[in-house]
């Protein structure tokens, strides 16, 4: 266990250390970037519990009355029978979110700052939609566009999955990379992605709402339905002492079927054929807390039969720069007793790809849990690879480009497998890994 400890420590000090001997503990100087919400931002739709019917929308807006309604309708498809329904109107929940005042921060120019962005947290739940459709939606107030897609009821569908680009204003090339990434998997795949998956640390400081809020002006995040997951940086401040999941709760608005504390970080979904189940690494690095997390998805996963199930974490299952043991040997019984079908992480910013393992052993496709975790994709936080000192038998690929790594994945869902493969920012294929159905 205290070999375990030392290990895992050892990766948050690697992957999440921004530059915090450098940041002042109490700068006086530090300007008062009073940011008041101005208008509706921060706008993001997830899935919703049945993705295929249901997805959850998250916006922020001033104080006082407006912008509380969103208008959506599905988009026509040519060539097909128009819709007829006028557009449908949803009245938001809303609170008061002051999770991110007072917050120490950065300017895009670099100065430091604090942040005090007040505003109204609005949700919808929509119910109903029709799967398989696009939708477009607006918000009362505001002119943007913006669109969400519902699941297929079963059957195929793609998603792309990324993770660890740090959006960080001063720095607005991290974000510029991770998002010509993503412009790179749509022309790979000729078509928007049915879903988008982030895999965490999408802000280099999720306490920093300025990030969150120049990051979901992107047009992938404008036009798309995406489940994410809260990494370490998108659960820190700046000072590292304010660090909470209500940056990321505040944030989107995932389902609130997790468990206690966790609820709207913590949460599954059903999407076609797939029972995606996604956790808080933050929230278990005690043994209590990863007992907490085991005991809910082991009573997620047998109340949900789906035909394939899929977990998702920050963390990292190994450390791919030798192939040392991380997450994965806390959670591979868990797995094997639940048939989990593909295992995500990311957090190391390298790539690393198993072949199908149970019991601690490869098996044939099918027989066993995939596990894979992403690279980083800001072209800045990469880290190098050293030879395969251990794991060798279960580690099928690794991958990075050093410091100045891009990558991201394309996961092809079709009847009886699923495909994921490693693309390079020039659309290079790098590891392709496929898990065949058993159920
Ligand atoms: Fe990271």
């Amino acid at each position: 266990m205290r070999k375990f400890l030392f290990l895992f420590c050892a990766a948050v000090v690697a992957a999440g250390s921004m530059s915090l001997a450098s940041v002042a503990n109490n700068d006086v100087n530090a300007a008062e970037a009073v940011e008041a919400v101005s208008g509706v931002c921060t706008v993001i739709a997830n899935p919703g519990e049945n993705a295929a019917t249901e997805v959850n929308i998250n916006w922020h807006s001033p104080q006082g009355k407006g912008f509380d309604k969103l208008y959506y309708s599905p988009v026509d498809v040519p060539g097909t029978k128009p819709h007829k329904t006028k557009p449908q109107k949803a009245k938001a929940s809303r609170e008061l979110c002051t999770a991110f005042d007072s917050m120490y921060s950065k300017s895009p120019a670099g100065e430091n700052i604090y942040e005090y962005p007040h505003f109204v947290r609005n949700t919808v739940s929509l119910k109903k939609l029709r799967p398989s459709t696009l939708y477009r939606y607006t918000i009362a107030g505001d002119t943007a566009v913006r669109y969400f897609r519902t699941a297929p009821e079963s059957g195929p569908f793609r998603a792309a999955i990324i993770s660890d680009f740090h959006s960080y204003s001063p720095l607005p090339g991290r974000q510029r990379a991770a998002m010509a990434m993503l412009d790179t998997l749509e022309s790979i795949n000729g078509a928007p992605f049915d879903l988008m998956i982030h895999l965490g640390d999408v802000c280099a400081w999720g306490g920093s709402y300025s990030f969150w809020k120049n990051l979901y002006e992107e047009p992938h995040f404008k036009n798309n339905t995406w489940a994410g997951l809260n990494g370490n940086h998108d659960n820190m401040d700046r000072t590292n002492k304010r660090n909470t999941n209500q940056f990321f709760r505040n944030t989107n608005a995932a389902p609130l079927n997790g468990y206690p504390g966790e609820e709207g970080v913590c949460y599954f979904f059903r999407y076609a054929d797939v029972l995606f189940v996604v956790l808080n690494s933050e929230s278990m690095r005690s043994d209590e807390g990863l007992a907490r997390a085991q005991e809910w998805v082991q009573k997620v996963v047998k109340d949900n039969p789906a035909k394939w199930v899929v977990v998702m974490e920050h963390y990292q299952w190994f450390f791919a720069e030798s192939g040392k043991d991380s997450q994965y040997p806390r959670w591979c019984e868990v797995f094997d007793s639940l048939g989990v079908d593909l295992a995500l992480g990311a957090n190391n910013h390298r790539y690393a790809s198993t072949h199908p393992l149970s019991g601690g052993r490869v098996v044939a496709p099918g027989e066993g849990t995939i596990y894979i975790q992403t690279p980083s994709a800001d072209n800045e936080r990469g880290v190098d690879i050293d030879s395969l000192a251990y794991n060798a038998d279960k580690i099928k690929k690794r991958w990075s480009e050093g410091a100045h790594t891009v990558g991201a994945m394309i996961m092809d869902v079709a009847d009886d497998e699923i495909t994921l493969t490693l693309y390079d920012r020039q659309g290079r294929p790098i590891d392709v890994t496929t898990q065949k159905s058993h159920r």
